[in-house]
């Protein structure tokens, strides 16, 4: 195991020891493997994207699936807990306002000057918390997109609170849990409420007339009530996924030292972005209600149970990735795989592009800064929702100005 593996896999062990163990002994056991009281353990490539694309047997609302959780917090219109032509028309509508060339402009204006005093504080020698630098990135970019206008004099604080309750409703779900309880229905509504302030004041604010998500869905004619799940369901993945996914994609680059080559070869910079992605699984299981009995590749799946798709396993398998566990800029992904991070069929993530070109910035921010990448010290989100790190302290030696 080289540095950069053993880093990946402290990750994972340090942050739920018991699941990582039990979806790491489903992976080793087979390419789907049923575990009492979890479901059907889904480890390979084709498997998962087979399941992804059947929605007659697998669906995304009913009990087991993540959607059901969704609905018992937010009300049945948040889309990632529809299924059907009413998901697929508003998938559509919404997908205008995820244009590339809406998302350039915006990316733009909303990160320009945090990027560049980032930047400067590398190239100062200043020690650097990638994870805050994240936090407030992804938070002021998932704003600007849903159009959450925040206060001028305190807008650091603002964009750690709705870091904070996105952190606070994701935290809601488990890997076992099949309902949300009382307490957790509690806890859901005085996150959602709080959410929903931010939203409202934007969605009624008839001088705002911009492109963002609640101006664009209120065109759109949806009422607050019908936007408030979807802009919620985009707020919570806009956040979390890519702050906690490109640290870790740095100190892959870092700890396996091809951060030079990257610098020396730009080129590369795509696959490096797809090639992180691919070890690092920001979004690491995705939950399937299986609704009618169905034979997959030879895999019997019984209605009434639940399939996890194990991004985390899938994107490991030696089959379809020689020499899976290590890190290689150099790599080309099988096409039909290089994007399944970010799900396939009716339910693809909807920021695909945005996640994307996030990661292209931040990487090309930190390219540009010569000198040698130390870490200084790492700590990891143990017990938290999604492996990685609550802390990524990093400098650069040397810098040289530009
Ligand atoms: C590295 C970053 C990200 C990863 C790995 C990721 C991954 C995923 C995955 C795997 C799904 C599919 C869920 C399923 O099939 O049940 C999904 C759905 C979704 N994602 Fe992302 N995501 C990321 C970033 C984002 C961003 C930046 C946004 C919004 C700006 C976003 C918004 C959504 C939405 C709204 C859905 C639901 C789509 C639907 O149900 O039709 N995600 N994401």
């Amino acid at each position: 195991m080289d540095k950069a593996q053993w880093n990946e896999w402290l990750v994972y062990l340090l942050n739920r020891p018991l699941a990582y163990g039990l979806l790491e002994l489903s992976r080793r056991l087979g390419e789907v493997v049923y575990v009492p009281r979890v479901g059907y353990v889904i480890s390979d490539a084709e498997i998962a994207l087979d399941v992804l694309m059947d929605t007659e047997h697998f669906d995304s609302h009913s009990p087991g699936s993540l959607g059901f959780l969704v609905t018992q917090a937010l009300g049945p219109y948040a889309l990632l807990n529809m299924d059907g032509p009413e998901h697929k028309d508003l998938k559509r509508r919404l997908q205008e306002v995820f244009s590339s060339k809406y998302i350039k402009a915006l990316i733009g204006s909303a990160t320009n000057d945090i990027v560049d005093e980032f930047r400067g504080n590398l190239l100062a020698g200043r020690v650097v918390d990638v994870v805050e630098f994240m936090k407030d990135f992804s938070s002021r970019m998932a704003c600007e997109l849903i159009g959450v206008r925040v206060d001028p004099h305190n807008e650091r604080g603002a964009y750690a609170d709705m870091f904070a309750l996105a952190t606070e409703f994701t935290a809601l779900a488990g890997l076992g849990k099949r309902s949300l309880s009382d307490s957790d229905l509690k806890n859901a509504k005085r996150i959602v409420e709080r959410l929903s302030a931010h939203i409202r004041e934007s969605y009624e604010d008839k001088d705002i007339r911009d492109e963002s998500l609640t101006q664009h869905m209120r065109s759109c004619g949806f009422t607050f009530e019908e936007a408030k799940g979807v802009v919620i369901i985009v707020m919570i993945g806009a956040t979390e996924l890519i702050t906690y996914g490109m640290p870790r994609v740095l100190t892959l680059l870092v700890d396996s030292r091809q951060i030079g080559k990257l610098r020396a070869r730009p080129e590369l910079l795509e696959r490096a972005v797809d090639e992180g992605f691919r070890l690092v699984t920001p979004s690491n299981v995705v939950l399937r209600a299986v609704v009618a009995d169905c034979q997959i590749r030879g895999h019997h799946f019984r209605k009434g149970r639940r399939a996890l798709i194990v991004f985390n396993n899938i994107m490991k398998q030696e089959k379809h990735f020689p020499h899976a566990t290590r890190f290689d800029i150099e790599r080309a992904i099988d096409p039909r795989f290089r994007r399944l991070p970010f799900g396939a069929g009716a339910h693809t993530c909807l920021g695909t592009g945005l996640a994307i070109a996030e990661a292209r910035k931040v990487l090309a921010a930190l390219l540009s800064v010569e000198g040698e990448y130390e870490i200084l010290s790492r700590r990891y989100n143990r017990g938290q929702t999604y492996p990685g790190y609550s802390s990524l302290l990093i400098r650069v030696r040397w810098p040289r100005l530009p």
